[in-house]
């Protein structure tokens, strides 16, 4: 817990509003395997980090609300009638979306004051949107005694995301930042949205992530993009959703599409594979056979679904020369963001200094290096 972090957003709120606040800590999320299955009903083997965003919230007596975006010192009023999204509204957007989604249910939400900060870098693809919309829908349900469940309230954050923000994200990232469990994995099933927990421990490997620090500018319509591109499919094949496909039933129809469509499709069925696989091999411990399967979904990602870039295929060509590295791929959305690695802990330093090295020498830009650890999801902090 950044506690550093928690004193500031607290403090910051009580320098401002003047009044105790109630205090949220909502986590980012890593994920093991199974990207861009979400939205096709698939599976995900995502986990709650100890990053993430602090709250601090508390109502008011005035006729509007204020939230602080502390990071960035941004300070923003606005009325509960009638919310409209902002165009390139960034952080805003988040807030009102979580607002209105709440105010779609029936409820009448009243004023409140917010203060927010987090230690996880915007568009690193650990979805620092998802643990904001969370610790929003969190601390509005604790304050104003809505009752909402921990189900219904990712709901909120993911249609606030859709609505409001114009990403038609799928439930993964939500569903770890709000029900993440320490030392665990998740593997959720994205159409019951049900998850098991499963208890990560890599022996003498580490998870840890390599940040390219860029978000590539097309990432969100591409994202979209790619969605409808999986529902055509689908529904080409006259099924729910690509969770439904085999390959073989997707051969069938591959004159109807074009070949980079095919190739989409086929990936999400291969990839939705790999994270049933990936969960067996956690059960029997075998860690080598874990990694394969990583590389193999930056392959897909990056030579059938397209969402990589250059700075993520380059982490994952170098992690690849290390025979310390037993897995690597480009890990949320795409375009950019953070390199999930399976290395071994001996090696850690040394690859972190060679590879930062190399990184700037190509790039003439810092990359980061991030040792996380798996933790609880959406609550309040003392
Ligand atoms: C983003 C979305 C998620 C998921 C991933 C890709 O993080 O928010 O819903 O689709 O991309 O796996």
């Amino acid at each position: 817990m950044n506690t550093p972090l928690i004193n500031h957003i607290k403090s910051s709120f009580l320098e401002i509003f003047n009044v105790e606040p109630v205090m949220i800590f909502s986590p980012g999320r890593i994920n093991i395997i199974g990207e861009h299955t979400d939205y096709n009903d698939g599976f995900v083997f995502p986990a709650a980090i100890n990053k993430g965003i602090v709250t601090a919230i508390q109502k008011n007596t005035a006729e509007f609300c204020t939230a602080v975006a502390a990071d960035v010192n941004e300070i923003f009023e606005f009325s509960l009638n009638n919310i409209q999204s902002i165009p390139s509204g960034g952080w805003r957007n988040y807030v009102l979306g979580v607002v209105a989604e709440i105010q779609k249910k029936g409820i009448n939400l009243k004023p409140f004051n917010v203060v927010f900060g987090g230690d996880i870098p915007v568009g690193a693809g650990l979805s620092s949107s998802a643990a904001l919309e969370n610790s929003l829908v969190y601390g509005l349900n604790e304050l104003f005694g809505f009752g909402l469940s921990k189900k219904e309230m990712i709901l909120i954050s993911q249609k606030a995301e859709h609505n409001y923000v114009g990403v038609r994200c799928g439930i993964m990232d939500q569903y770890a930042s709000m029900f993440g469990k320490g030392n665990s994995a998740l593997f959720l099933d994205c159409r019951t949205i049900e998850a098991k927990e499963i208890y990560i421990d890599l022996k003498e490997y580490e998870l840890l992530l390599i940040n390219t620090n860029v978000k590539h500018s097309l990432s969100e319509s591409a994202y979209n993009n790619r969605r409808s591109v999986c529902e055509k499919v689908a529904s080409l094949l006259n099924i729910p959703a690509l969770r439904d496909a085999s390959e073989e039933s997707l051969l069938n129809i591959k004159s109807k599409i074009s070949a980079e469509d095919y190739q989409k499709a086929l990936f999400v069925i291969q990839e939705n594979k790999r994270v049933e696989k990936a969960a067996e091999t956690l059960k029997n411990n075998d860690i080598l056979a874990l990694g394969k399967l990583l590389y193999e979904s930056h392959n897909g990602l990056q030579n059938q679904y397209k969402v990589s870039c250059d700075e993520l295929d380059f982490l994952v060509n170098k992690a690849k020369e290390n025979p310390d590295v037993l897995g690597a791929r480009m890990m949320g959305g795409g375009f950019g963001g953070c390199t999930i690695n399976i290395i071994k802990k001996t090696a850690i330093a040394s690859f972190s200094k060679e590879i930062s090295l190399l990184y700037k020498e190509k790039f003439k830009m810092e990359c980061s290096i991030y040792n996380i650890e798996l933790s609880e999801g959406t609550h309040i902090i003392g």
